[in-house]
């Protein structure tokens, strides 16, 4: 990963958190103080990561765990290559509304699929990338199942399974503190944007920048 040396901050959490909207939020307040921004999601980024997502969100056939976490780490290796990387080279600041966490927390956690077999595999994808902050926006599962409009494969899961994926990133948010901010995303989203604000400066210092 020589040559790379903008930020990279990833957004996860479960269901309905309201990621995308504080996404925007902080890009707001990064670019007056002076940033340059680049906001992103996964799965997506890039034309065939777009196309993997139809598969991924919208097929009406099966997909096995094995293919869907094939498939989500096969979008992830071209977002990171053809938009994250090149954006970090620029010194950019990017944002992305869920990253390799996500693949820990709904693979991993929901679906059972073996951590360290998937740590390798997504290594491999990635070519090693790791945030240098991720912030949890963490809601309990039935508020957030409540919240969420858009309906995909994942929102017609059990609540038993979107429980495991909400303790999966709270483990994951344990088990690496220096990486990760944990919010309550129960709050206000104004209380929300605040606390986001507050973690971004602290964490990245954004004031010796
Ligand atoms: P999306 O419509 O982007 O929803 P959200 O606003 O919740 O991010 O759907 C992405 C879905 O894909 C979401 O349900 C989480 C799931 N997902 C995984 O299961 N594994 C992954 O690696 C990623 C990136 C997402």
């Amino acid at each position: 990963m020589s040559g790379r040396r903008g930020i990279f901050i990833t957004l996860e959490g479960p269901e309905g958190s309201g990621k995308s909207t504080q996404a925007q939020i902080v890009a707001d307040f990064l670019r007056s103080a002076g940033q340059r921004v680049l906001i992103t999601a996964e799965p997506g980024g890039d034309p065939i990561a777009e196309q993997i997502r139809a598969i991924l969100l919208h097929s009406d056939s099966a997909i096995v765990p094995e293919a869907e976490l094939l498939l989500y780490l096969a979008a992830r290796a071209q977002h990171v290559r053809h938009i994250v990387l090149p954006a970090l080279e620029r010194r950019d600041v990017v944002i992305s509304d869920r990253y390799a966490d996500s693949s820990f927390a709904y693979q991993g956690y929901g679906r059972g699929i073996d951590l360290a077999k998937l740590r390798m595999l997504n290594d491999f994808a990635t070519g090693g990338l790791v945030p240098d902050l991720t912030i949890l926006l963490d809601v309990p599962v039935e508020l957030g199942l409540e919240r969420q409009k858009d309906r995909n494969r994942f929102e017609a899961e059990s609540v038993e399974f979107h429980r495991k994926v909400r303790a999966g990133f709270l483990d994951l948010a344990r088990l690496e503190p220096q990486r990760w901010v944990v919010i309550d995303a129960s709050q206000t989203p104004e209380e929300v944007a605040g606390r986001m604000r507050r973690a971004v400066i602290e964490r990245l210092q954004l004031e010796n920048k």
